[in-house]
């Protein structure tokens, strides 16, 4: 079958390498692609959210099977267009991916059906925004309720911050009409991990668990990112969370989407903060997680087309996914200057030898420039390596690391150092 991913990032590569390695996949074509990808695949020109496009694109080539990387363009309603034109598609549908694109519609399902969460208040005026604030106090977080390429979200230490987060939002609008309305909520403590699921909208099928780490710097420093590294599993997540979080959160999630019409099905990301009072979810995403996938769907040994037929057919109940036991770390290699403004175009040099140490090195910001490869995006690289314990996985994936470079390239020497910890 031919099988099209939307979406030009580390985890489209993923997506896309694990697509190849399928017996039942003849072609794997990627809208728009990046370098690396196109080794895998063939890379058409067509934005993430150019939905005519990409439609047209579809049924001229007959493509059997869409997979959609990223949020915006389930939140613009791809896949209901997909499927009205008979074609079949993974991801949410656009009434499904709003529990990403409002925080608001999220914490509103969350309290609805006693899914656990922090305390909130949400607010469409900046004044009293603020008077909230200073009634209740810090610590507490700000969040402009859409979409906004992971940055919306301030952490507020204190009470001024938290002033001068309403503000950003609204007032100088720095997330545009993802700040007309906002969400102040309670400050939560604990650790971190990502659970990604399987759903066709009834049956629930949690993948291994993960851990991504949002900041910039060692030790968790600096501003937030899209993701510097990643890891799986996370030993955070012992095997007596799991229930809890099956039946408390992920199938209450999926049950309360159904009830309210916006039946989910695709991949549903719970970002969960470990309390000492137990899970609660901060956020859900309508996707896979970037740099999660690379972690995570390293290892999966089931081919990944069977479970998204399941899923689009609707018969994911009694399936058996199967993972391999060993550990898998991801570290991101970005461009200097990233999270803020960074140059493009630098030449990417130690690729090959990257892969000859057994490392994958999947390709997120990349570009083809007169025979080179060069860097094209904030985060570069995603480089990642398999272990039968996380530190073996450690020392793998950094000995990859290792041999490439380029102008200002910076990454995180500690991914996977929390894990450490707990092991
Ligand atoms: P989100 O995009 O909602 O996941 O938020 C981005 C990051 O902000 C999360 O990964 C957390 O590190 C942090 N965060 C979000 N909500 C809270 C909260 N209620 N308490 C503490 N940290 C939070
Ligand atoms: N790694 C966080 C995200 O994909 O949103």
């Amino acid at each position: 079958m031919k099988v099209l991913v939307v979406g030009g990032g580390g985890r489209e590569h993923t997506l896309v390498w694990k697509f190849k390695q399928s017996p039942r996949v003849a072609q794997v074509y990627c809208a728009p692609g990046n370098a690396g990808i196109a080794a895998d695949a063939v890379c058409v020109n067509i934005g993430v959210e150019n939905t005519e496009g990409l439609l047209k694109f579809a049924l001229d080539e007959g493509i059997d099977l869409t997979v959609v990387g990223p949020e915006a363009p389930l939140t613009l309603g791809l896949v209901d267009k997909f499927r009205e034109a008979g074609l079949r598609i993974f991801g949410a549908s656009q009434k499904a991916a709003e529990l990403e694109g409002s925080k608001i519609l999220a914490k509103e399902i969350m309290f609805k059906y006693n899914i656990p969460t922090a305390k909130y208040a949400d607010f469409t005026d900046a004044a009293k925004a603020v008077a909230y604030i200073r009634e209740t106090g810090a610590p507490c977080v700000v969040k402009a309720d859409g979409l906004a390429a992971g940055k919306g979200v301030i952490v507020a230490m204190d009470e001024q911050t938290a002033v001068d987060a309403v503000k950003l939002i609204m007032e100088d609008r720095a997330f545009g009409d993802s700040g007309n309305r906002l969400v102040v909520e309670e400050y939560l403590e604990g650790e971190e991990v990502s659970i990604l699921a399987f759903t066709d909208g009834t049956t629930v099928i949690p993948m291994v668990s993960s851990q991504d780490h949002k900041r910039i710097f060692d030790n968790d420093e600096g501003p937030n990112t899209g993701g510097m590294g990643a890891y799986s599993p996370a030993p955070v997540y012992t095997k007596d969370l799991e229930p809890f979080v099956y039946d408390k959160i992920l199938v209450p999630t999926i049950e309360g989407m159904k009830a309210e019409g916006r039946t989910y099905e695709g991949v549903i990301y719970a970002g969960l903060m470990l309390t000492r009072e137990g899970p609660k979810v901060l956020e859900y995403n309508a996707r896979f997680g970037d740099p999660e996938t690379q972690a995570v769907l390293i290892r999966l040994e089931t081919d990944l087309v069977d479970i998204i037929e399941a899923v689009i057919d609707k018969r994911l109940a009694g399936m058996e996914i199967k993972w391999h036991e060993e550990a898998a770390v991801c570290v991101v290699m970005a461009s200097g200057g990233y999270p803020g403004r960074y140059d493009k175009g630098h030449i990417i040099s130690g690729l090959g030898e990257a892969s000859a140490t057994g490392a994958t090195v999947f390709h997120a910001g990349t570009a083809a420039r007169e025979g080179s490869i060069v860097t094209s995006g904030g985060r570069v690289l995603g480089v990642t390596a398999m272990g039968r314990t996380i530190p073996e996985a450690i020392d793998n994936v950094y000995k990859a690391v290792e041999k490439i470079t380029w102008d200002g390239v910076q990454y995180r020497k500690d991914i996977g150092q929390k894990a450490l910890k707990r092991l």
